[in-house]
């Protein structure tokens, strides 16, 4: 369910005609619906209530500050993978207490950080990264709570680039290798290792994939709370996100349908005292945003047509990494042709098969490959739906184009929550060059790198 429908022919988001947004502040833009947002948010919410999960918002899906925000005030923590997120989650007001921060590669100055913000709970990937974490601990005097990413090697047959929960990731340490982990780093002094997390992957459409990887990972629990001479009782799970959204019209599990699948699995756990998080991201922004583009040209070469637009790869990257799907139709279609569901196939009469492309130099820069559309001209604006998740995220300012504006539209009320970049901002980090004093980095203290100075807060 989402708040953009077509009225008399032109595409809306809530009560905002989308030709007028774009006149207003321009192509590409990024469009995002407050009352989808929270529609989504509260529908996940209701779903898994009898869990009483913690709802980390998985921030890199979408990190607009207003949307952030936005979630936040609806209740949400937040997941996050960097201390530029962390950087974001303070500005944005939430409770650092409820956020999680996760990511294989934590930098020393990101943990320090994290420490220093009271971040709620740290979730591990590997041994090395956790002796860091614990030395650093050591060192500033703070003693945080850390969870383990397990990898139970189930496989959610989701795109491999988004498969996170094989034994083959960087992801994690397999199941037999957790249990040594709580071995010899259960009774740290420094840190409290204390929950397991999973991230299975993005877009699992496959619930059986979570049933499957959550009996794996209970086991282990049950293992380590029986394991002697020290048990190790868990007391978080940590169910990471990849809850799928509909980029095809009812494509995708409802949030329903997971927590029905998930909830009987936990339900007595929660109730002896075992805190669960979640960590959803693009089910809640996804289908939130629409990104606007402006038609440039259209031409045929050999049997193809092109309709060339103003966003690309540059914009939206998912259909050039993944060959993601994403709908595309015009902002003004005559009566015939406004959408009755978003398919690959629309079955609607006088539909012209086209790839929808980009400015950018590359064959790979392409928003949608043989797609039946209605006819479009110069200066027309298309749609490109399901773009509210690692649409933003993703952008670039590849072949210097500025990255785009971003616009929350709430009833009859748009605020534009990021301004377009401008050609300034392409060059505003290389105005200032400079001689570089190179330090001496031969004795191996001077190599080993700054000691921890932290992020400064917003
Ligand atoms: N938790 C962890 C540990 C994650 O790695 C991710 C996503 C999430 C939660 C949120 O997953 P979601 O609920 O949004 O599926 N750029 C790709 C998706 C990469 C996802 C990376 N991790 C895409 O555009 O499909």
């Amino acid at each position: 369910m989402d708040h953009f429908h077509y009225h008399q022919g032109v595409l809306h988001c809530e009560e905002v005609a989308a030709p007028r947004l774009a006149a207003a502040v321009g192509t590409p833009c990024y469009v995002y619906s407050r009352a989808t947002l929270v529609d989504h948010y509260d529908r996940l919410a209701a779903a898994f209530a009898p869990l009483d999960p913690l709802i980390c918002f998985a921030l890199k899906s979408c990190s607009n500050l207003s949307v952030t925000r936005l979630l936040v005030e609806r209740g949400a923590g937040l997941d996050l993978v960097s201390g530029g997120e962390l950087y974001r989650a303070l500005a944005a007001g939430v409770d650092p207490g409820r956020c999680v921060f996760a990511g294989v590669g934590k930098q020393d100055d990101e943990i320090a950080a994290a420490l220093e913000a009271g971040v709620g709970w740290f979730n591990i990937e590997s041994e090395a990264e956790y002796e860091n974490l614990s030395a650093i601990a050591a060192r500033t005097g703070r003693r945080p709570r850390a969870a383990l990413r397990v990898n139970p090697d189930v496989d959610p047959r989701t795109h491999r680039y988004t498969t996170t929960g094989r034994r083959e990731t960087k992801f994690g340490v397999d199941l037999e290798r957790a249990r040594a982990f709580f071995r010899r780093f259960g009774g740290d002094p420094h840190c409290r290792l204390r929950g397991i997390h999973l991230h299975i992957g993005s877009q699992v459409e496959r619930i059986e994939a979570y049933v499957q990887s959550i009996r794996k990972t209970l086991a282990l629990v049950d293992d380590l709370a029986a394991m002697s001479p020290t048990p190790h009782p868990i007391e978080l799970l940590d169910l990471g996100g990849g809850f799928g959204a509909d980029y095809e019209t009812a494509q995708a599990p409802r949030p329903a349908d997971y927590a029905a699948a998930i909830g009987p699995l936990l339900a007595e756990r929660v109730a002896a005292g075992l805190k669960i998080v979640l960590e959803p991201g693009r089910m809640i922004t996804a289908n939130a945003g629409v990104l606007l583009t402006r038609v440039l040209y259209t031409k045929s070469s050999g049997t193809k047509r092109f309709v060339i637009c103003d966003a690309g790869m540059h914009t939206l990257l998912r259909p050039s990494l993944y060959e993601a799907f994403h709908f595309a139709w015009p902002c003004r279609v005559a009566a015939g042709h406004v959408p009755r569901t978003r398919t690959a196939t629309p079955d609607l009469p006088g539909l012209e098969v086209v790839d929808i492309v980009g400015p950018i130099c590359e064959s790979g820069d392409f928003l949608a490959v043989d797609r039946p559309l209605p006819p479009v001209q110069r200066g027309d604006l298309l749609a490109i739906f399901g773009t509210g998740a690692y649409g933003m995220t993703m952008a670039s300012r590849y072949n210097s184009q500025p990255l785009p504006a971003e616009v929350l539209i709430a009833g009859a009320e748009a605020t534009l929550v990021r301004t377009r970049e401008t050609y300034d901002d392409l060059i505003a980090h290389e105005r200032a060059s400079q001689p570089i004093a190179l330090p001496d980095t031969s004795s191996s203290a001077a190599a080993s790198g700054p000691t921890v100075p932290g992020i400064p807060t917003p």
